[in-house]
């Protein structure tokens, strides 16, 4: 079957489509493994035709036939199906990733099928209703965070964009653009902010505790940091914070921000100040003590001194 549709493709491809009724990654991979190079679209977005089998394989989806997510050529490569034959939650919701979908929507809404907790999660996070319901293309979709839908590799595996040693860099994409930032109003300078913390230090020095920005936003259900059910806001904070700082106070939970320090921030201003001053407040304290100690060690003995030559003169 598969020397037979590499042969058709070498000799004259389109021969063996049309009602050949069979739609299974050997069919697809007969062109797109050779085909190589990107085509521009007809909604003018270039597209990378190329699909390594040997990748494709090696990843967690190397198993599935490649319209278990383009369910729209099930029939017939490049022949859509017609849209009543799409499961209908995925024919919904393709619609609505219309905004950030480069040549199929209906793919990227067929991740729901399998994954059906982590959509519902990401639909409701600031990422997804940046997609969905604000019809932006900015918002991270899953292929921004996980890379190409083909070659996925698990979290555990140092190629895996989600990976606890590349996670900074994936949000980073985003979350250092300065168009980003201004647009939505967000803090500038973030992973800055984060690479310079106590936190990230301790995470560049190989600390197998130290949070990264999963540790402390979630992954998927990721919340604008004043909405209540974000792990971040005020009241949710101490329980975020005392996973790793048991007995977290109020207090101590204001000691972590993005925002750089200065007068508009001032509960950690004055918290590294005051911490400062409390530094330098037990130092003045030691050396005054043992100052005085050794003053009165000295007078001690030069009285001890003097009493003892007392009798003699
Ligand atoms: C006969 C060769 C051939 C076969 C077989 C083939 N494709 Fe394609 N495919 C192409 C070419 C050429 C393009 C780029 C031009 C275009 O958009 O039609 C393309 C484009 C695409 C695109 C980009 C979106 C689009 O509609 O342009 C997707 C997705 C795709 N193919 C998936 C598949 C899947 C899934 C299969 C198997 C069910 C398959 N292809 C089988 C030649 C092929
Ligand atoms: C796990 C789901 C999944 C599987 C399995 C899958 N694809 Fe895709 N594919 C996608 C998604 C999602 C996109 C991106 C759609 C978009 O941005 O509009 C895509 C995009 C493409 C494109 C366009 C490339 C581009 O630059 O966007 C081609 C060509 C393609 N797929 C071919 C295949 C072929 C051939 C197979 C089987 C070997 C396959 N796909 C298997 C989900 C999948
Ligand atoms: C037909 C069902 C199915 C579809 C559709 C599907 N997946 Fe998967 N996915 C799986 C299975 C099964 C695994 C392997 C699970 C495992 O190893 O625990 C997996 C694994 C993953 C993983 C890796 C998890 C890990 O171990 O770190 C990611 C990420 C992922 N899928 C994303 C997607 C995305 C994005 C889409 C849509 C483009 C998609 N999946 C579509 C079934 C599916
Ligand atoms: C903002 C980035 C981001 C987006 C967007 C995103 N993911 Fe993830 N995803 C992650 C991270 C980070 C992990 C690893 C979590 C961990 O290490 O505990 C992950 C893990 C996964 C896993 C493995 C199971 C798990 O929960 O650990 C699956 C499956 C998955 N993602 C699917 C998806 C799908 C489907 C989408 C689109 C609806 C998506 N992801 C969108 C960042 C993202
Ligand atoms: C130790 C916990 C912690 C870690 C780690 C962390 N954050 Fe945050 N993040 C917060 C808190 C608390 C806020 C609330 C706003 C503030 O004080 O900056 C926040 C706010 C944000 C905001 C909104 C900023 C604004 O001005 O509206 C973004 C975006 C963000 N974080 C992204 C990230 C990224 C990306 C990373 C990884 C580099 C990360 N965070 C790591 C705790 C954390
Ligand atoms: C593709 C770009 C992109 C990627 C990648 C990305 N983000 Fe975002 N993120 C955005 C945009 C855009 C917004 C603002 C959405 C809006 O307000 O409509 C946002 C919003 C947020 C917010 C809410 C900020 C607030 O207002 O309090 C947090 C927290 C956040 N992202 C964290 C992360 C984390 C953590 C990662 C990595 C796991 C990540 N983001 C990856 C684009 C991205
Ligand atoms: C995933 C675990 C984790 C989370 C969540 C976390 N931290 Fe930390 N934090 C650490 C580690 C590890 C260190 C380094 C401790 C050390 O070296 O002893 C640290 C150090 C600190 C320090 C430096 C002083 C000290 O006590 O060592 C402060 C302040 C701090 N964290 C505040 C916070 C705040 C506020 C939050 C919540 C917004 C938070 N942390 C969330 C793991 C975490």
């Amino acid at each position: 079957m598969r020397r037979c549709l590499i042969v058709a493709f070498l000799l004259f491809p389109l021969l063996c489509l049309p009602g050949s009724g069979s739609a299974d990654t050997f069919t697809c991979l007969a062109c797109h493994s050779a085909m190589k190079g990107k085509i521009r679209a007809d909604n003018n977005v270039l597209i990378d035709v190329n699909v390594d089998s040997d990748k494709y394989e090696g990843s967690v989806h190397g198993g599935f036939d490649c319209i278990m997510c383009h369910k729209q050529f099930q029939s017939n490569p490049h022949n859509p199906a017609k849209a009543g034959n799409l499961p209908r939650n995925i024919a919904a919701l393709s619609g609505k990733l219309s905004s950030k979908a480069k040549a199929d929507p209906v793919a990227l809404a067929a991740c729901v099928e399998c994954h059906d907790e982590v959509y519902k999660g990401w639909q409701d996070s600031a990422h997804g209703k940046n997609i969905i319901d604000k019809r932006q293309a900015d918002g991270a979709g899953c292929l921004d965070c996980h890379g190409s839908p083909h070659y996925i590799t698990p979290k555990t595996a140092a190629t895996s964009m989600v990976n606890r040693k590349n996670i900074v860099k994936t949000c980073g994409e985003c979350h250092e653009n300065e168009r980003i930032a201004s647009k939505y109003n967000l803090g500038t300078h973030i992973i800055e902010r984060y690479t310079e913390s106590f936190h990230g230090k301790k995470f560049a020095l190989g600390h197998p505790n130290a949070p990264t920005c999963i540790s402390c936003h979630r992954s998927h259900d990721i919340k604008k940091w004043d909405d209540p059910d974000s792990p971040v806001a005020w009241e949710n904070r101490t329980v975020t914070c005392g996973k790793c700082h048991p007995g977290a106070s109020k207090k101590f939970v204001a000691a972590i921000t993005h925002k750089p320090y200065g007068k508009d921030n001032p509960i950690p201003y004055y918290f590294e100040k005051g911490l400062i001053v409390l530094l330098f407040g037990v130092f003045a304290f030691v050396v005054g003590h043992v100052i005085l100690e050794a003053f009165s060690e000295i007078r001690d003995f030069v009285f001890r001194n003097k009493k003892e030559d007392g009798p003699h003169e």
